[in-house]
């Protein structure tokens, strides 16, 4: 049999994509890297995909594409779905072009002539070793067809018996979750419209027990911000494939004649450990020409300080507060427009209010301008309040049926922003007011999910063109003000995935500031995103949203592995308590350059600690933090392992700031570290570790590595 075979390689991965005469292409390795092949070692690597089947399977053993089809022997979710009035329901698809790379991305084009289709597959391996692939599907046929969906994916070895993934709630958002992989299709469907408090985030299989140091892992996520469905499909032939795609309805998306659907990325990673996976979705991220510069600014904002009591003097107050503490930028969030005084009406009407700011922002944006920080406002484009101009007069731009509103959520409606008036109303809306005030950063919010999301004007559901229509808006928006920054947000952290992440700076992890909780929401979320791109604010004394007081060192601890930010009433903070963020803000400065690119390495530790280090890339300087969330079950306890590390240098181990130092019962006996500046190699660090200090449940601290020789 003559069988083409590339094999692609960066990073530490291989993948090898073979395609038989006249096929599309399957993938016949994808792991840690081979190094150099031979012809002859590719070519009997690919061939041997082609494994005797048992009896009464097909008699032409086919390996399983990278568009899955049924004559493949594969019983699961095709790679591509749909019809034409009912008709060609299995696409099947003769490849039309040759299998080659071009540097390290593929394009190959097959056609299925009796169904009128042509598919384009494109897959592509990063420098970071990160894969991603998907299709393009073009109606070659007369009348139309309608798109059921495409899935894409990629084999993953038996060893892999361990599944982790995520889900989470407002407030709870990426809490993993583990299931032991077996015959059958482990699925997450998303149909909430947005990315979700819930989404799957990575969806990783790996050898038993693998964490985060540890243990060979595969892992995919749907770079897509609507609909879509994640899945792990073990057949009874012992080989499992990680798939997905876009979820649509029925009918969501007909392609007319010459007409073409593209598929959302799916990105595909492995690594020896969650860590290494997730380097490598970082390492790509990072190497994007628009990535956010080093130096993300210190930000307040003002949702929990004044909610929608919006009025220029206590708010004038706050920025002179925060300007003092050595804050950067300045964001102003909702309440500002009109009818705004809670959040039952206004949502639509973007326009300042004319009774809360008589001569509009200007003079609390040139007042926040004068301290020398930036200002942002938040916005929520997609959305309406019933209770508002823009719904009263455009009926016909909601997103749901058109004899029934959808059932209101947080007191709104969707707005169809595919809808051509709608979306240039509120791009009109968005530029005028952002250039008009030069606003620097807006907070892009979406607070709820997309229940019967139907386009009023063709019936049909609309999810898609919504999708597509936010990244278009946000596109908009950027080129009338190519110096804006975006942040995604949704109720908290339900939009952070890597379709958006093309179109905005930084996301909102969630809207719970409790230390406590945000140290495992960060932790998961940070899987995927690296922590530059996640805003973390130091909250009240008491959070708002759980009631829990912790002490500023646990709340900065914990905000400054993120974009550090505040989301606090500083009027009422006491002097010292400004004085001790200052401190803080001082040390994020300092450390925000080896923070926002270092390599984050989430320490194995015991239940009670989330530990990790940041290690710079060149090994040279490294910083960990510990934070305990309960309280131990032993004492003293073990070490605590700093992987990461140059092993062959030594490093000056400096306790930064750490709570417990000032212990008033004078009880605790804390390790030598704790108060001698000691000298380690990184290999004694890595494998005996640091005493583990003694922490009471919410105290946590900061330790500094620089490296003497
Ligand atoms: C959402 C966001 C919050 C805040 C409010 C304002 O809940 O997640 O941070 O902006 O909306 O209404």
């Amino acid at each position: 049999m003559s069988t083409d075979a590339v094999h692609l390689t960066a990073g530490g991965v291989s993948v090898i994509i073979a395609a038989d005469a006249g096929t599309m292409p399957y993938v016949a390795y994808w792991g840690r890297g081979l190094g150099e092949l031979s012809d002859a070692e590719l070519q009997q690597i690919a061939q041997d995909a082609h494994r005797q089947w048992a009896v009464s399977t097909p008699d032409l053993p086919v390996p399983v594409g990278v568009l899955p089809e049924a004559r493949q022997g594969w019983f699961s979710i095709p790679g591509v779905a749909g019809h034409r009035h009912g008709a060609v329901p299995f696409a099947a698809f003769a490849r039309v072009t040759p299998l080659l790379a071009s540097g390290r991305s593929l394009e190959v084009t097959g056609i299925d002539t009796a169904a009128a289709l042509e598919v384009t597959l494109h897959l592509e391996l990063f420098d970071s070793g990160l894969l991603r692939t998907r299709a393009s599907l073009r109606n070659d046929g007369v009348d139309e067809y309608t798109v059921g969906g495409i899935d894409v994916t990629m084999p993953v070895p038996p060893r892999a018996t361990e599944i982790l993934d995520f889900s989470g709630r407002h407030n709870g958002e990426r809490r993993p979750q583990r299931a032991v992989v077996v015959d059958g299709t482990h699925l997450r469907e998303n149909r909430r419209g947005r990315t979700g408090p819930d989404a799957v985030t990575l969806l990783a299989a790996g050898e038993p027990g693998f964490t985060e140091e540890r243990g060979e892992v595969w892992a995919s996520h749907v770079g897509w911000s609507g609909n879509q469905r994640s899945w792990l499909h073990r057949g009874n032939s012992g080989t499992a494939h990680l798939g997905g795609g876009e979820l649509l309805a029925e009918g969501e998306v007909p392609l007319l004649a010459g007409e073409e659907y593209t598929s959302p990325w799916v990105y595909f990673t492995y690594g020896d450990g969650l860590d290494a996976a997730s380097a490598r979705i970082h390492d790509m991220l990072r190497a994007r020409p628009g990535h956010p510069p080093i130096g993300r600014p210190i930000t307040l904002n003002t949702w929990e300080a004044v909610y929608f009591d919006h009025a220029i003097a206590p708010l004038i107050e706050l920025a002179d507060a925060a300007s003092e503490i050595g804050v950067e930028r300045f964001v102003l969030d909702d309440g500002w427009f009109s009818g705004r005084r809670h959040d039952r009406a206004g949502l639509g009407d973007w326009f300042e209010d004319a009774d809360v700011w008589p001569h509009g922002l200007g003079p609390l944006v040139d007042h926040v301008r004068s301290r020398g920080m930036q200002f942002g406002l938040w916005f929520e484009p997609e959305m309406t309040n019933p209770d508002s101009e823009l719904a009263r007069q455009h009926p016909d731009w909601i997103l749901s049926p058109i004899d029934r509103d959808a059932p209101l959520a947080r007191q709104q409606l969707v707005v169809n922003i595919a809808h051509p008036e709608a979306f240039a109303y509120i791009a009109e809306r968005l530029i005028d007011i952002i250039t008009g005030h030069r606003i620097d950063y807006v907070k892009w919010d979406h607070n709820r999910d997309l229940v019967e999301p139907v386009d009023r004007l063709t019936g049909r559901a609309g999810v898609h063109r919504q999708t597509h229509a936010t990244y278009r808006l946000m596109r908009t928006v950027r080129e009338a003000c190519p110096w804006l920054e975006i942040e995604s947000c949704s109720a908290g952290g339900g939009r952070i995935d890597l379709g958006i992440v093309d179109v905005v700076d930084r996301f909102w992890s969630s809207d719970s500031n409790d230390p406590l909780e945000r140290q495992r929401i960060q932790r998961g979320t940070s899987l995927l995103m690296p922590v530059e791109m996640l805003g973390a604010h130091v909250g009240a004394h008491v959070a708002h949203v759980t009631g829990r007081a912790a002490s500023m060192t646990f709340r900065a601890v914990t905000a400054l592995v993120g974009s550090f930010g505040i989301e606090w009433d500083l009027r009422e903070a006491t002097p010292a308590e400004r004085d001790e963020l200052a401190g803080w803000i001082t040390v994020v400065k300092r450390l925000r350059p080896l923070i926002e690119r270092g390599r984050q390495h989430r320490l194995q530790t015991e239940p009670q600690l989330v530990a990790q280090a940041i290690v710079a890339a060149d090994g040279g300087h490294a910083v960990a933090t510990i934070a305990a969330i309960d309280s131990p079950h032993h004492l003293p306890g073990g070490h605590l392992r700093i992987t990461g590390l140059d092993p062959e240098r030594t490093y000056r181990i400096e306790r930064v700031l750490i709570d417990g130092a000032a212990d008033p019962t004078a009880s605790r006996r804390q390790p030598l570290w704790w108060s001698d500046t000691l000298e380690f190699s990184g290999r004694v660090l890595a494998e005996i570790g640091l005493g583990l200090p003694t922490l009471r449940p919410q105290e946590a601290g900061l330790v500094e590595f620089t490296v003497v020789s």
